[in-house]
């Protein structure tokens, strides 16, 4: 039987990060993810380089640094998961209602996420095994076609992600969590140092860097606002209380500013590198930077086959493409097992396992709307394109609407100028400046966006 005691203890001993740089890590681990090694160079590509960069550097500024400091006020005041946070600083209203999406939406990101963690298990070992080589253009695009398509491989790959990740997600805050991003995100920034090193010295390195740097804002199509602003919000973990429920986890003495500062700016960072990676290499060796989704896949064994020891940077890359992607979908998990555990009289162990299956079977359509369900459309949509579709562009901007509605105009200014604590004398400026922006200009923009998106 549910008793108010197990609630009362579990939300006591909740955890949380045990040091100031665990709490950096674990945060730039959930933002670096997929988004930004395999999402952001392709949509740079598909919207024009530099151009299409200076937009989305304006979008980090404006709404993605003030954006996150909400999501830390409401989860490190709350001590709560995305759903009881709101429960405890609005009660009697249905503000947790803003809870109830994020935690549908981490489920739903979770659905396509560990597919395409899975591609990139599935292209680490083979990169391992000498197999992404010798092969000509179209064979690196077969190959990859036979394989997501393939019945049950992908499937099998995401399952062990999902092992994987319970494994991690059910030890806990400071002892998985906060644990497995110490070590992972230190391996992630050695080798991707190491990988931008190398694309310096690419013949076409000038090239690569100026389609990346150089605005030319006549390639800028109007919906690259919409797009550049999809990006923040994924690439920023935003809109669905994930950054809540890290926060929640923070101890009094993080300084909430300064650290939605330093990981919007490692995160940007990393997605720059990840261009610059990416970019040098694709001009390098003769192939389009336009190519979508499968550039990973598709084009880059051929570009780095083409390099002096080729097989090395296939599997620096696809480890690092890995490790960025499974701090993320650690993230998206502990999410919905924190929702779940605090609120049921399951162990975490237990929510985690069940929200694991949970995710599987999701999975397993969206990875055969590569395959055998690739007929199915939705709305013109494959499933797994609809789980993006749905998830970025829909439940993550509408969640950032709500979430800036909710602490400039509800949540109570002591709460916010606590939460800020800033020490200066014109603090109190700063502290009005910040609620001008959550309460007028942040949902003013993405009011605007989504309407000119949807209608536009
Ligand atoms: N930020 C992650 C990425 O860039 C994706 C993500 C979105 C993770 C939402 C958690 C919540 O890949």
């Amino acid at each position: 039987m549910l008793n108010n005691n197990t609630f009362d203890m579990k939300s006591e001993n909740r955890g949380s990060f045990s040091s100031k740089i665990g709490v950096i890590l674990a945060t730039v681990g959930t933002a670096v993810g997929l988004g930004n090694v395999w999402r952001f160079p392709y949509v740079v590509g598909e919207n024009g380089g530099g151009a299409f960069l200076f937009v989305y550097i304006l979008s980090l500024i404006l709404l993605g640094i003030p954006g996150v400091v909400a999501e830390f006020i409401v989860g490190r005041h709350s001590q709560a998961n995305a759903v009881d946070s709101f429960k405890k600083l609005a009660p009697k209203t249905k503000w947790h209602w803003i809870g109830y999406s994020g935690v549908l939406a981490g489920f739903l990101i979770m659905g396509y996420y560990a597919v395409v963690v899975g591609w990139t298990l599935e292209y680490l070992i083979q990169a391992i095994a000498g197999n992404l080589s010798n092969m000509t253009t179209a064979q690196y695009g077969e190959m990859f076609d036979q394989f997501a398509s393939h019945p049950y491989l992908p499937l099998i790959w995401m399952v062990i992600v999902m092992f994987i990740n319970t494994v991690i997600v059910a030890r806990g805050v400071s002892g998985g969590i906060e644990k497995a991003s110490n070590i992972l995100m230190p391996i992630f920034f050695v080798i991707m140092l190491i990988m931008v090193v190398n694309s310096f010295f690419l013949p076409a390195a000038k090239e690569g860097l100026l389609y990346l740097f150089k605005p030319d804002f006549s390639q800028l199509k109007p919906v690259a606002i919409l797009i550049a602003m999809g990006q923040t919000f994924f690439s920023l973990s935003l809109g669905m209380g994930c950054l809540i429920t890290y926060s929640s986890y923070f101890k009094k003495d993080v300084n909430l500013p300064k650290t939605a500062a330093q990981v919007v700016g490692i995160d940007s960072l990393v997605a720059l590198l990840s261009a610059m990676i990416i970019f040098p290499a694709v001009f390098s060796f003769g192939m389009a930077p336009e190519q979508g989704p499968s550039l990973v896949f598709k084009v880059l064994p051929n570009v780095f086959q083409q390099m002096p020891v080729g097989t090395l940077w296939s599997i620096l890359f696809y480890a690092l493409l890995f490790i960025a992607a499974l701090t993320s979908l650690i993230s998206l998990h502990e999410v919905v097992t924190a929702y779940l555990y605090e609120n049921t009289s399951l162990s975490r162990k237990k929510s985690a396992c069940l929200v694991a299956g949970m995710v599987v079977l999701l999975g397993v359509f969206a990875s055969l709307s590569f395959g055998v369900l690739s007929d199915v459309k939705i709305f013109g949509k494959t499933i797994f394109d609809l789980l993006d579709f749905v998830t970025a562009s829909i439940l993550l901007p509408v969640g950032g609407f709500f979430i800036s509605i909710f602490v400039g105009w509800y949540l109570d200014k002591r709460i916010i100028a606590t939460e800020l604590r800033i020490k200066h004398p014109k603090a109190h400026l700063f502290v009005k400046g910040y609620i001008y922006l959550m309460r007028i200009f942040v949902p003013t923009c993405i009011f605007a966006v989504f309407l000119f998106s949807m209608f536009g």
